[in-house]
């Protein structure tokens, strides 16, 4: 099986700002401004108005799914095809993304693990009910379940707080026989503790990056260019030789 996690450098052709690089988001605002708990409390009006930038910007019609999110969908589905027809049961794909877009789910893919939430998904503070949203969010909204109000944020994840579906990704990488990363800078835990737990269990690892990041020396191979062209190339190589990599 192939363990895939995707960064903010996958949707940077799709016209979306990823974060480190030296036009990235956190170059125009500061983390503690925006992306935490204490943010939230402290002016949540500026936290929310950040965020309905980012939706309105996604949902814009601008913004679309490139070459590199096209070709994981059609990964996923040459794969499921091939176990299909080889009567296989476990599943040859894990795709794991710490975006907060759905360019993924809009190039087709069917599995799409968002282990740092949703832009376009808000969530109560007040209840945890979570909820599709997609117009701006203001301390005025009512939560829908629970009627408190001013409580609706975003269901992206902050930092200093629990990344989603960690048990799932876990168990993934510990069965996964390929790590792949996909224009991520690495440096965000839990995901950036993956390449070691993948090396530790000697699972061939591979970096796919429009440069070497700090940690490219780690990886068994590297993959670098533009996503929009080193992930097709890359697919391409292993829908040629599926057998490799689909398991029973
Ligand atoms: P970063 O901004 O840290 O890293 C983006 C990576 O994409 C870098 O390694 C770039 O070299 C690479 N890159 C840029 N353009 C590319 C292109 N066209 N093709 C391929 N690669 C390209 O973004 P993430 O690693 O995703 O979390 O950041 C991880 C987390 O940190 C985010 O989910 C977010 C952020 O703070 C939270 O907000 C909690």
């Amino acid at each position: 099986m192939i363990f895939v996690l995707t960064g903010a450098g996958i949707s940077r052709e799709s016209g979306l700002d990823t974060f480190r690089d030296k036009d990235g988001l956190w170059s125009k605002v500061n983390i503690e401004d925006v992306a935490t708990p204490r943010a939230f409390k402290k002016d949540p009006v500026r936290v929310l108005e950040f965020y309905d930038f980012r939706r309105k910007e996604l949902l814009s019609g601008d913004i679309k799914p490139n070459p590199a999110h096209q070709a994981l969908a059609r990964l996923e589905s040459q794969i499921s095809n091939y176990r299909a027809e080889k009567g296989l049961k476990k599943p040859g794909l894990f795709l794991v993304t710490q975006n907060v877009d759905d360019l993924h789910e809009r190039g087709g893919s069917k599995q799409v693990c968002h282990t740092h939430g949703s832009l376009l998904w808000a969530k109560c503070q007040a209840c945890d009910h979570k909820f599709k949203w997609l117009k701006n969010l203001s301390l005025e909204e009512v939560c829908p379940k629970c009627q408190a109000q001013g409580q609706l944020r975003p269901d992206v994840v902050w930092f200093e707080e629990m990344p989603y579906h960690l048990e799932e990704i876990e168990t993934n990488l510990k069965n996964c026989h390929l790590f792949v990363s996909i224009g991520t800078s690495g440096l965000v835990y839990p995901a950036a503790s993956y390449l070691r737990v993948a090396k530790k269990l000697k699972v061939p690892t591979l970096e796919i990056n429009i440069a070497p990041t700090g940690s490219a020396n780690l990886y068994d191979r590297g993959f670098y260019g533009p996503a929009s062209e080193a992930v097709p190339q890359w697919v391409d190589e292993v829908i040629s030789q599926l057998n490799l990599w689909v398991f029973n």
